[in-house]
């Protein structure tokens, strides 16, 4: 499905009123991973209270220890402190990475902002080698924007 018809979808998931929060952000997760071959695992992760860490927010895909990540640990954690796209095209030539998988050969991480504050992050994994483009980036800045506005 091409991007612009998943950027209707999720629009539509984020304003169903019979959905809360994370059942929309579950939707989200699960309307991505079925529908971008290469969208292996999806989740969101989230700062935990005033803690300078990250906690496991819904998500689709293997389940993973890594419920709470500390801020500068991994790709999450790292995306967590400079507050910018990180796409890793080959995890294995990563240093600050944390393997959830030996299937996963790439990640991207998104930021999401509230008010200018990094407050989260939606996190992708693949199984498919270097298979992320600026078109994801676009897309899943769109995904984030919109996942903002449920924490206004
Ligand atoms: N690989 C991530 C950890 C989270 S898992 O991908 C679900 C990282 O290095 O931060």
């Amino acid at each position: 499905m091409p991007f612009q018809d998943l950027k209707q979808k999720v629009k539509a998931i984020v304003s169903d009123s019979d959905l809360n929060r994370d059942g929309k952000l579950l939707h989200i997760c699960k309307l991505l991973s079925d529908s971008i071959s290469y969208y292996n695992w999806v989740g969101f992760y989230f700062k935990n209270g005033d803690k300078q860490e990250l906690k496991l927010g819904p998500y689709v895909g293997a389940p993973t220890d890594h419920t709470i990540i500390p801020f500068g640990k991994g790709i999450c954690g790292q995306v967590a402190v400079s507050n910018q796209n990180f796409v890793v095209p080959d995890v294995t030539v990563q240093d600050n990475y944390i393997a959830c998988s030996i299937n996963v050969k790439a990640e991207i991480v998104v930021p999401i902002f509230v008010n200018s504050e990094n407050i989260g992050q939606i996190d992708i994994d693949s199984n498919t080698p270097d298979p992320f483009t600026e078109k994801d980036e676009r897309f899943l800045e769109y995904v984030c924007k919109k996942v903002a506005t449920l924490f206004d």
